[in-house]
């Protein structure tokens, strides 16, 4: 059954995203797990250090579920959903501990603002990237991409969700989203290794200068938040989002209309 995994194993706690059938794509209730996950580990005092990973070798995460997408992300309901995806970001982006994405496999959309919401990612040498909201004509809000930019600069990122291409590992480092690169044989153990090494030390000195990091990096006080809510909607609205997911369900490209 798909489903958010916590296991502790002091001090360090684990969530895995787990729905290996769909490429660990994230269910409506996986979205709402995903931030209790998140707290439970970090109010557990056992716990120094949060690493996310998804099930299996073939995804970290393949984003949301598009096949709930009719019924659960429509309408009003859409923007519910947003919301329910910001709610698992920001319980990544508002941890007190410090957070690792171990990133195998496909890293889409949602499961890629999951990894890009941690404090540091490792990823390994056949990961693969893409944020895919073009191609499905779905409204992207604009707190992700503020999260995002943090991650990517813009002239990449644009790049990025224009093409919705599929980008490797190393081209994310580059571009700054990524910390390290490992084989796939090696990921698991290094990310292990770093995370003991963190938790080793001082959890409040860590704890206040993460808090000073994040506060000092944020640039996005004077966003227009209704204009871009609204802009948001519209594409939920139109008649492309449907035919996005028509088109992955048959596997085929979408012929888009910008209506
Ligand atoms: N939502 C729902 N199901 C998904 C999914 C998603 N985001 N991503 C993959 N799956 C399912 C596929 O439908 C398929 O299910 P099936 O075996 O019942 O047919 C299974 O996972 C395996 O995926 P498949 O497409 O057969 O693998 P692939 O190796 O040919 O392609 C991807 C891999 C990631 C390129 C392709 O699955 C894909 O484009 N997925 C959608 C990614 C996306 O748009 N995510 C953002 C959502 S907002």
């Amino acid at each position: 059954m798909p489903q958010i995994n916590i296991k502790i194993s002091a001090p360090l706690g684990w969530v895995t995203i787990d729905a290996p059938d769909k490429l660990n794509a994230l269910t409506q209730d996986m979205w709402q797990q995903f931030p209790k996950s998140i707290k439970e580990l970090e109010n557990n005092d056992d716990v120094h250090v949060i690493i996310i990973r998804g099930a299996g070798a073939k995804a970290f995460s393949a984003g949301a579920d598009i096949s709930q997408f009719k019924e659960l992300r429509n309408g009003e309901a859409a923007t519910n959903y947003n919301q329910l995806n910001n709610n698992a970001f920001e319980a990544l982006q508002n941890c007190k501990k410090p957070t690792i994405a171990m990133i195998q496999g496909y890293c889409l959309g949602g499961g890629m603002l999951i990894a890009l919401s941690a404090d540091i990612r490792l990823a390994s040498t056949t990961t693969s990237f893409s944020l895919p909201p073009a191609k499905l004509g779905l409204g992207f809000d604009v707190r992700w991409l503020s999260s995002l930019l943090k991650a990517i600069p813009p002239h990449h990122l644009k790049e990025m969700i224009f093409t919705g291409a599929l980008y490797k590992a190393e081209q994310v480092k580059e571009f700054g989203g990524l910390n390290h690169i490992y084989n796939d044989e090696d990921l698991e153990e290094k990310t292990t290794a770093l995370a003991k090494t963190i938790a080793q030390n001082a959890p409040l000195t860590i704890q206040s200068i993460k808090t000073a990091i994040d506060d000092l990096a944020k640039n996005d006080q004077h966003i227009d938040f209704v204009n871009h809510d609204a802009l948001t909607k519209a594409c939920y609205d139109s008649k492309d989002y449907a035919q996005g997911q028509q088109a992955f369900k048959e596997r085929r490209a979408p012929i888009f209309k910008g209506q």
